[in-house]
């Protein structure tokens, strides 16, 4: 978005090129009207069904994003202790918190139980240590088990999550007989299946496959009298970050288009009810925020590289899955592209790039570069590496600018570090 005879780029209604002047670089920006239209966007595509959405707290765990949730009625998808601890603080009401994951501490089963949240269980091992903890704690635990489907979602193998070489779930075939373990364990309460098939994904046809495979396993539990409460499905919806997935994202509405039919028709074939979950992370928060970085340094060699202030330590996505994220050059927003850049971060490593071959306008020191579409997987997924303390995060309104994460400090890298008293 830009303002009439301003060459600055404008987000959620700020100019971000005075936004900088206050807040720094690098800069992580959340349009808040965004966020929420993106949540109501899944509410209302599956309004006709009794659906809970429980946003992935991993795309994006900071407190104020999960506030605007919770108030948007959302629950939870935790993936550890401290994902849990995010989500409860946030005021997301424990009966709609699910805690994810494959290798669970007794520790992290005791919190689950102690904090009264359902729990997805990823092995015969964790059901039983489970059950252990939850008779110790004289508490009845939900469960759902997490399936492996065995489906392919087609996207980068690094996010594939429910093929059978994955690491995630229980295999397919062996579900029935750890739900009839289930049942019979004490102090455990079977209400759900659980799948997650992987993330980005753009082919909605996986969705329905998934579906059916789950429904199928929720008939074969319905005929061996075993009655459940809930079938989640997972997250994983891909959204546009290149210009032509732009023009082919499918949108929550059309997700419901590829489940619901499936769901619906399963259910009353078996003549049951059941509510639906879905987890979804980067559908939510994607495209609902930006990375403002600087330019450091122009540089003409091989290529023409951009150093800006910004690398894999904030957002590692390019790196990592080889992802895309549109630059512009927030400064010299209507200027022409003019060369081929690369945009590369600081860090100390050839594969710090941020963005390979990208026309943009002429690049000078001092500019201000925006990447896009940086809500899922950026912050959450950033390090301290090469003595680099994490950015700040601020949200904006209407032209409204709030502060929701503060700029760490030199300090903060220093500050849990212990000098043995010999070396002193
Ligand atoms: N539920 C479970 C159990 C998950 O493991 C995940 C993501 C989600 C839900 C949310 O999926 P989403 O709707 O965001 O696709 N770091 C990678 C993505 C890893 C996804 C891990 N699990 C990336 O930046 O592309």
């Amino acid at each position: 978005m830009t303002k009439e005879g301003s060459n600055h780029f404008f987000f959620g209604g700020v100019d971000v090129v005075e936004l900088v002047e206050s807040y720094g670089t690098p800069l992580y920006v959340t349009d808040e009207n965004k966020l929420r239209a993106n949540f109501r966007g899944y509410k209302e595509a599956f309004e006709t069904a009794d659906t809970d959405i429980y946003y992935a707290v991993k795309a994006n765990g900071n407190l104020t994003l999960l506030k605007i949730l919770a108030n948007e009625d959302a629950g939870a998808d935790v993936f550890s202790a401290g994902e849990l601890e995010l989500a409860k603080t946030a005021g997301i009401p424990t009966e709609k918190i699910l805690f994810n994951g494959n290798s669970k501490s007794e520790e992290d089963l005791r919190d689950a139980v102690e904090s009264d949240v359902k729990v997805s269980v990823d092995s015969l091992d964790e059901l039983k240590a489970l059950s252990a903890v939850a008779t110790e704690e004289r508490k009845e635990v939900e469960i759902a088990i997490r399936v492996n489907p065995d489906v392919s979602p087609r996207v980068h193998p690094k996010i594939a999550t429910g093929l059978k070489e994955s690491k995630f779930g229980i295999p397919f075939y062996a579900v029935i007989p750890v739900c009839e373990e289930a049942k019979k364990l004490p102090n455990i309460a079977l209400s759900g299946l659980h799948c997650h098939i992987g993330s980005q994904i753009l082919d909605l046809s996986v969705f329905s496959e998934a579906t059916e495979k789950m429904m199928l396993l929720v008939g074969k539990l319905h005929e061996n009298g075993i009655e459940l409460e809930f079938v989640d499905l997972g997250g994983g919806l891909g959204i546009g970050y290149t210009q032509e997935e732009k023009e082919i994202a499918p949108t929550p509405k059309e997700l419901a288009e590829a489940i619901l039919p499936v769901f619906e028709k399963k259910m009353h074939d078996f003549g049951i009810n059941l509510k639906l979950v879905l987890e979804p992370g980067r559908s939510i928060v994607g495209a609902t925020t930006i990375l403002l970085s600087r330019v450091n340094a122009v540089k003409r060699a091989h290529k023409n590289f951009v150093a800006i202030d910004a690398g894999f330590n904030l957002l590692i996505r390019p790196v990592m899955y080889d992802a895309y994220h549109e630059v512009l050059v927030a400064n010299k927003i209507n200027e022409r592209d003019s060369e081929l850049y690369t945009v590369v971060g600081p860090i100390c490593e050839s594969g710090d790039v941020i963005a390979k071959d990208r026309m943009l306008p002429e690049v000078e020191r001092g500019d201000l570069v925006a990447i896009l579409d940086a809500g899922a997987y950026g912050f959450s997924m950033s390090s301290q590496y090469n003595g680099r303390p994490r950015c700040a995060e601020v949200l904006v309104c209407d032209g409204q600018v709030d502060l929701i994460r503060s700029r760490e400090s030199i300090e903060d890298l220093i500050r849990n570090q212990k000098i043995p008293a010999r070396f002193i």
